[in-house]
């Protein structure tokens, strides 16, 4: 028989942080790029991260523990769970890939659209179907609407909390309120909190501590996000023991590798580094609002997150368009078109320092100017 290669590809998200192509098209080296597309810790890795992975680079030579055990219970003693209630995976982003395949398969998932894209085409990769239900506003996701559209054939519904790209943050009880109307209907909800350490008072938001105690709750939490370090690829899992050990047996072996597992646990001991970078987000957020407000023809949504939504249609230049001018001066936003939901016009920018800040804050002004 002639060998033959499938023709359909699986599909694939768009993402921020693409450094290296940027890099690539300029001609500079990455360092060169200053990056507002991808939402992490404007101060970068904590220092204990380059110390472990310095100190430990020698044990590449051996297997990753299959269980991440001293990570795991790392992460669990610093949030305030037991480390039966937490898994690792590869990143966020492969977490959400396991779910799916776990617990989506064929089914329908309930996608809160303008959001993350992976959701959809993790639900996708496994033959299941996304159901879109799109805002009304910017404001806040139609939490409503998503009751509505839990009939027999959804599987579990994905909710992103603070939002990206929007930057709303929703009250924990709202939450709560829709994992149990899911509850009631069998349906499982993925809560991902990767942003929410940059918010102002993330221990108020955050359900964590609910997702030990439901079956119906699988709270995601980021390391690579408040740890500046994206490169590294690790986020975790809280759920209940059952959860967790589904999701352990399930996972494939080694995909937290064990430069990454050393990295992140090095990170956790820094949390203070968290901290020194909500509080310039906190100082930060107001000041990059005020600005992009004044520019001709951009309208800033409010955020409580690290990153800001804008729209940009009344600059005469399409969110593509500004992308494309923004880089020439070297920096690099997010082209928000590709979100579903959003229209040619919107571009998220992330928060960073000062300086960043101002410079990122000339090159769109410049280019607004231009056209
Ligand atoms: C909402 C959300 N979750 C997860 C991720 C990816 O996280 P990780 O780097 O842990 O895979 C992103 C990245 O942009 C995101 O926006």
């Amino acid at each position: 028989l002639p060998l033959t290669v499938p023709r359909r590809g699986l599909p694939r998200c768009v993402h921020g942080g693409d450094v290296w192509s940027a890099s690539r098209l300029l001609r500079v080296s990455v360092n060169e790029v200053l990056d507002f597309s991808s939402n992490v810790n404007p101060l970068g890795p904590p220092p204990t991260v380059l110390k472990a992975l310095t100190e430990n680079y020698l044990n590449a030579r051996f297997y990753p523990d299959l269980k991440a055990l001293s990570l795991r219970r790392l992460i669990a003693r610093w949030i305030g769970v037991n480390s039966v209630n937490v898994a690792v995976g590869n990143g966020v982003t492969g977490l959400i890939y396991l779910f799916a395949e776990l617990f989506v398969r064929r089914g329908e998932a309930i996608i809160l659209a303008p959001t993350y894209g992976e959701y959809e085409a993790a639900v996708k990769r496994y033959g299941g179907k996304p159901l879109y239900v799109y805002a009304k506003g910017l404001t806040a996701p139609d939490f409503d609407g998503a009751v509505k559209s839990m009939s027999k054939r959804v599987k579990a519904l994905f909710v992103c909390n603070p939002n990206n790209p929007t930057g709303s943050l929703t009250p924990a009880k709202t939450i709560l309120e829709l994992v149990e109307a899911a509850s009631d209907r069998g349906i499982y909800v993925v809560l991902d909190e990767s942003f929410i350490e940059f918010t102002d008072q993330p221990s108020t938001y955050t359900l964590i501590k609910e997702a030990v105690k439901r079956l119906n709750l699988l709270v995601l939490r980021s390391i690579t996000k408040p740890y500046g370090i994206p490169g590294v690829r690790v986020g975790y899992a809280v759920a209940s023991e059952e959860v967790i050990r589904l999701l352990l047996k399930s996972g494939i072996p080694w995909s937290v590798s064990l430069l990454d597992q050393v990295a992140a646990a090095a990170a956790l001991q820094d949390p203070g580094h968290v901290e020194r970078a909500r509080q310039l987000i906190k100082s930060e957020r107001p000041f990059m609002l005020e600005e992009l407000s004044m520019v001709n023809g951009f309208k800033p949504l409010t955020s409580n997150a690290n990153f800001v939504l804008v729209n940009v249609e009344g600059c005469g230049l399409t969110s593509s368009r500004l992308k494309r001018e923004a880089l020439k001066q070297r920096v690099l936003i997010r082209d928000c078109s590709t979100f579903k939901g959003l229209d040619k016009f919107y571009v998220r920018l992330s928060i960073r320092s000062r300086r960043e800040n101002e410079f990122c804050l000339k090159a769109l002004r410049r280019a607004v100017e231009k056209s």
